[in-house]
């Protein structure tokens, strides 16, 4: 049976029929950017997270952009260093870029795949200013020990909560946790537009505030500071998709962690060599944004289920600081995101994903494991 690796006119059939009445709303209503629906919007994710504000902006990576400007961890003209992880999407560390910083790099946990707090210590220099942990495929990274490290040290923390929506730890949501998150509503998101859009939340409306003046980067407000923003305005339309969307994320998150508990019923019977998601430490977070194992043989067992039409991804293929960009003199290696990336495959597993769908993946890598 092939299996898509995902697919969102599934999604787009669930709903519909409210986010065209929505659509039919905003289109008759004559404000198309930065209105009502953004206002409500706005409201809502602040509450959903657990935040006192959030600002709607164009992507996630302005998100996390705007995050670091707002909060005052990257000063302009400073090369001020923001100490990330090398596992994650390239936008983590280009908004680091972007933002006016440096991006360097801590190793992750070997386990959890998240920023290890146990390497932060050596990747600190006396121009590091913040820390973004990112809280990959879903699952939160160790955020009390990430604070606790940036509170004594004097350190701003922003959360790259892009893959997280609804992930909560220690009865806190990501988003809540930092000085300040970032999170992307990309279409293929657990909560994801029709189009690209992303937010900043805070519990300090003051920095939602200067996100606010500096997302409108040439008006008046913003021209009077003395740091430059940009043009990233979230539109009506998106927004008003997303409030339609998030009445159901909670049930799409509970069905996400239902498929990876599937997969873990069905895959413990596979042979040694394929690794799961690990069940320690924060894996009551995880919203399985992504599912991920690990096999020696990754490439062969991604043949072996394309074969079978079942798609699978890499997410993601090289580490950030031995890329190009990001690449600086005296960096050490970080041998747990290093080795990850060789090993990690992502499977189907998205809320609309049908029982026998996931069944068929499971056959295929058990039939692998097996043969
Ligand atoms: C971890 C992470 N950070 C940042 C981003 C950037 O978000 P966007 O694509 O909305 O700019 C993404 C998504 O692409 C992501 O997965």
């Amino acid at each position: 049976m092939p299996v898509s690796f995902l697919d969102l006119k599934r999604q787009h059939e669930e709903v519909g029929g409210e986010v065209r009445a929505a659509f039919g709303r905003v289109l008759a209503g004559g404000t198309y950017i930065l209105g009502r629906e953004v206002e409500a919007f706005e409201r809502e994710w602040a509450r959903f997270c657990g935040a006192a504000a959030a600002a709607g902006v164009a992507n996630g990576t302005d998100a996390l952009a705007l995050a670091l400007v707002a909060s005052g961890a990257v000063r302009p003209g400073r090369r001020d260093e923001v100490i990330t992880a090398p596992l994650t999407a390239g936008y983590t560390a280009l908004a680091i870029r972007n933002a006016g910083g440096i991006p360097s790099f801590a190793d992750v946990n070997p386990e959890t795949y998240t920023l290890d707090p146990r390497g932060l210590e050596r990747a600190l220099t006396r121009r590091t200013r913040a820390v973004v942990p990112v809280h990959l495929y879903g699952r939160m990274a160790d955020m009390e020990a990430v604070c606790d490290f940036a509170e004594r040290r004097g350190l701003f923390v922003v959360e790259d909560a892009a893959q997280a929506h609804g992930a909560r730890l220690g009865g806190r949501r990501a988003g809540a946790w930092g000085h300040a998150a970032a999170f992307s509503f990309y279409p293929t998101k657990n909560l994801g537009a029709y189009g690209d859009g992303g937010a900043v939340t805070s519990n300090d409306s003051r920095l939602i505030e200067r996100v606010k003046d500096l997302r409108q980067g040439g008006h008046p407000s913003a021209l009077g500071g003395r740091v430059a923003g940009r043009n990233s305005r979230l539109d009506e339309l998106q927004a008003a998709a997303l409030r339609v969307k998030l009445r159901r994320l909670d049930a799409w998150n509970r069905r996400r962690r239902q498929l990876a508990g599937t997969y873990r019923r069905l895959l413990s019977r596979g042979g040694g060599r394929l690794v799961l998601p690990s069940t320690g430490a924060g894996a009551g977070s995880h919203v399985f944004h992504l599912y991920v194992v690990r096999h020696p043989e990754r490439e062969r067992l991604r043949a072996h289920l394309a074969a079978r039409g079942i798609e699978t991804l890499i997410h993601y293929p090289a580490p950030l600081h031995l890329q190009t960009l990001f690449r600086r003199r005296g960096q050490h290696s970080l041998p747990a995101a290093e080795h990850l990336t060789h090993e990690i495959l992502s499977l189907p597993l998205y809320p609309q994903l049908l029982d026998e769908e996931l069944r068929a993946v499971a056959d295929g890598i058990l039939a692998f494991e097996n043969a």
